[in-house]
């Protein structure tokens, strides 16, 4: 510095502070008003260096679901792909055992490139290796429930265009009541078993056994990366199941979930799902494959073995969706929820009240709440530690995939269009429809056998002339700091009083009694109104009572007199979807009629500041209008 004059030192100085004080004036800007920049950029980074990787894979030959099993199976063949109960199954087993079935299906049952056929079967590490095998054919698969009922299995055979149907041995005996509806449509049916004594049905065990272990010989030329992989059914709010048409780009990026939500091929990943969905055949076994991790396969989902077989299998991820946690806190406290390795768990649906409860109970568990769609690929993640948002709308995530929250009726749930026809994006804390424009990584395939409910998920000219946008169906809001949080699902509001109810938000107010176990808030018809007037199926905590009085006042504090259960219902236990949501239709068919529904009935009594005993006279009184609501 011996050189410098004192104005160049002058200027030096001025120069660094100036420098400095922009640094600072920066750092205190993005404190105030970007306060998760670095969050944001650091899981755009994550995203993008994931999307980098497909892309040098795809340009190796690596292209599909399958592709990337066997990459991985070439890489790790011994390490442990399946735990199912005592039974372990590496990698390789299951590539070699997906072979064998290929075989069969091959030279037995003539499936070639192309042909449809339907999967109905529960949890095994069997569903994998049938499932492996039909791709290996370069056939598509359809999923079917398997509580499916014959009905419905009709249906969604129609649908999907199927030429056969694979059974599991646990599902055989309910076959009886559709084989002669599959035998009239020509349907090859094959079922996982040794002999049979129905000439009707093909078996598989017997010859898979003798089967060659090689990949099978034959050309299935690469797919189209936004053609159909597989039809997923997806139960709607009312009628039949939909064949939701997945495809390979929306499975294969299905597959980086659990690396997303920061596990490891180090990590055991306990899925108690059912495949049959996407949730667990895309998002949980597909994230295993990506990590080349094990997974723990159970065939149901138990509360009381939960934490137990955390335990056993050294489990440090599981995968949850809807009320499953809610199940976890219901159980009564043991000494091992909080002995377990687990440190991470992933999914979608979790309700705030249990979050606050399950992070206070169950250990340091990072919780990555998420949402996706099988239709779709629009979906966001928390990768903050905030607790309620399902994601971020972050510049950097609308980038990935983009998205926009819609102004709309909500009587209907129509957007608002203007005077131009045009849609209009709601401001930041209003609630909006989310839409995500069809782009080539958020194709919408649509649903098979069914044009008219796959055009009516389409919003088309949104915001100028020929756009078109996937309607998630999903209300949403996006608050000042960019967090978004999930409001509403179409179908899970009622009109009362000129008002809408939002059952998920009556539930959540419910839920916080200490005497209420679980809720389950819906909207009945009652003659002389309109709309709907708010029931709630409730159960009660063991070695609790029933307190009228508490849950008035408890509603009084907390939510609008529009939006109060004018009945309550109390049960025993309350019925799900085999997906964790709660089942409402049943329960509004049922209704508040005391002759017709033998669970105990409450109804709300303003005079009194409490809920009472429904009685056929009560009930009387207020069907024929003597008792106002
Ligand atoms: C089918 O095979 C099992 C053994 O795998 C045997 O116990 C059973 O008797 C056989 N049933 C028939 C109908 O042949
Ligand atoms: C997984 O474990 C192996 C062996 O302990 C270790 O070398 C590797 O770094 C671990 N991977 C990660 C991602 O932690
Ligand atoms: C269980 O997993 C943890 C973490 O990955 C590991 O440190 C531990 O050694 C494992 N224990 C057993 C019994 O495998
Ligand atoms: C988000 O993740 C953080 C960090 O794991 C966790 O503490 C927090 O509970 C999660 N919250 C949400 C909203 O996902």
């Amino acid at each position: 510095m011996t050189g410098l004059t004192a104005r160049s030192k002058s200027m030096i100085c001025w120069t660094l502070s100036t420098l400095l004080a922009g640094v600072v004036a920066l750092w205190v800007w993005q404190r105030m008003f970007y306060p998760y920049f670095w969050i944001d950029l650091i899981y755009y980074l994550k995203l993008q260096m994931v999307g980098k990787a497909t892309m040098s894979r795809m340009r190796r030959g690596v292209i599909t679901y399958l592709d990337r099993f066997l990459l991985q199976a070439g890489k790790t063949p011994e390490k442990p792909f399946i735990v199912f109960e005592e039974q372990v199954f590496t990698y390789r087993d299951v590539d070699v055992r997906s072979n064998k079935f290929a075989s069969v299906f091959r030279t037995e049952a003539g499936f070639k490139h192309g042909d449809i056929v339907a999967v109905w079967m529960s949890n095994e590490p069997d569903f994998l290796c049938v499932w492996f095998g039909l791709c290996k054919l370069g056939c598509e698969v359809a999923f079917l429930n398997s509580n499916i009922k014959p009905k419905a299995l009709r249906h969604c055979f129609q649908t999907c265009g199927a030429r056969a149907l694979v059974v599991g041995a646990d599902l055989i005996s309910s076959l009886d009541d559709v084989l002669p509806t599959l035998s009239d449509s020509a349907i090859d049916v094959w079922v996982m078993a040794e002999n049979s004594s129905n000439h009707k049905v093909n078996t598989l065990l017997d010859k898979v056994e003798s089967a060659s272990e090689e990949k099978p010989q034959i050309d299935v030329p690469p797919p189209k990366i936004t053609s159909n992989f597989l039809f997923i059914f997806t139960s709607g709010t009312t009628g039949l199941p939909k064949a939701a048409r997945v495809s390979h780009i929306k499975a294969v990026m299905s597959m980086a979930f659990l690396r997303l939500c920061g596990a490891t091929e180090n990590d055991t990943i306990y899925l108690t799902l059912p495949l049959y969905h996407m949730a667990a055949s895309l998002l949980g076994i597909g994230g295993c494959i990506d990590l080349g991790a094990t997974c723990v396969l159970k065939k149901k989902f138990s509360a009381s073995q939960f934490w137990k077989d955390c335990i056993k299998y050294n489990v440090t991820v599981f995968q949850y969706i809807g009320e499953l946690c809610r199940y976890l806190v219901n159980q009564p406290k043991t000494a091992e929820e909080m002995a377990h390795n687990v440190r991470i768990a992933a999914g979608s649906g979790l309700r705030a009240d249990v979050w606050k409860e399950f992070s206070r109970r169950f250990g340091k568990i990072q919780i990555r709440e998420g949402y996706g769609l099988t239709e779709a690929s629009v979906g966001f993640l928390n990768y903050t530690a905030e607790i309620g948002p399902i994601g971020r709308a972050s510049y950097f995530n609308k980038r990935t995939i983009p998205f926009e929250f819609l102004k709309c009726h909500l009587e209907t749930y129509e957007p608002v269009r203007t005077d131009t026809g045009r849609c209009v994006k709601v401001k930041k804390g209003e609630t909006g429809l989310l839409v995500a424009p069809i782009t080539f990584i958020n194709p919408f395939l649509g649903y098979a056998g069914n044009e008219a409910m796959s055009e009516k998920k389409l919003l088309r000219d949104v915001f100028k002339k020929g756009d078109v946008y996937f309607n998630t169906g999903d209300l949403m809001m996006q608050d000042h700091r960019d967090f978004v949080y999930f409001k509403d699902r179409i179908g899970d509001t009622f009109r009362w009083k000129g008002e809408n109810v939002a059952t998920t938000e009556v539930s959540d107010v419910l839920g916080c009694l200490h005497f209420l176990q679980e809720v389950n808030v819906y909207g009945v018809t009652v003659p002389g109104y309109e709309g709907r007037a708010g029931m709630a199926a409730i159960v009660i905590k063991e070695g609790h009572d029933f307190d009228g009085e508490s849950l008035y006042n408890h509603l009084v504090q907390n939510l609008p007199a529009y939006s109060w259960p004018w009945f309550l219902r109390v049960q025993t236990s309350l019925d799900m979807t085999e997906t964790f949501k709660q089942q409402k239709k049943k329960l509004v068919e049922d209704g508040f009629c005391p002759q017709a529904v033998q669970d105990p009935l409450y109804f709300l009594d303003g005079s009194k500041k409490t809920y009472v005993q429904l009685s056929q006279s009560l009930y009387d009184d207020i069907i024929t209008g003597k008792i106002r609501l």
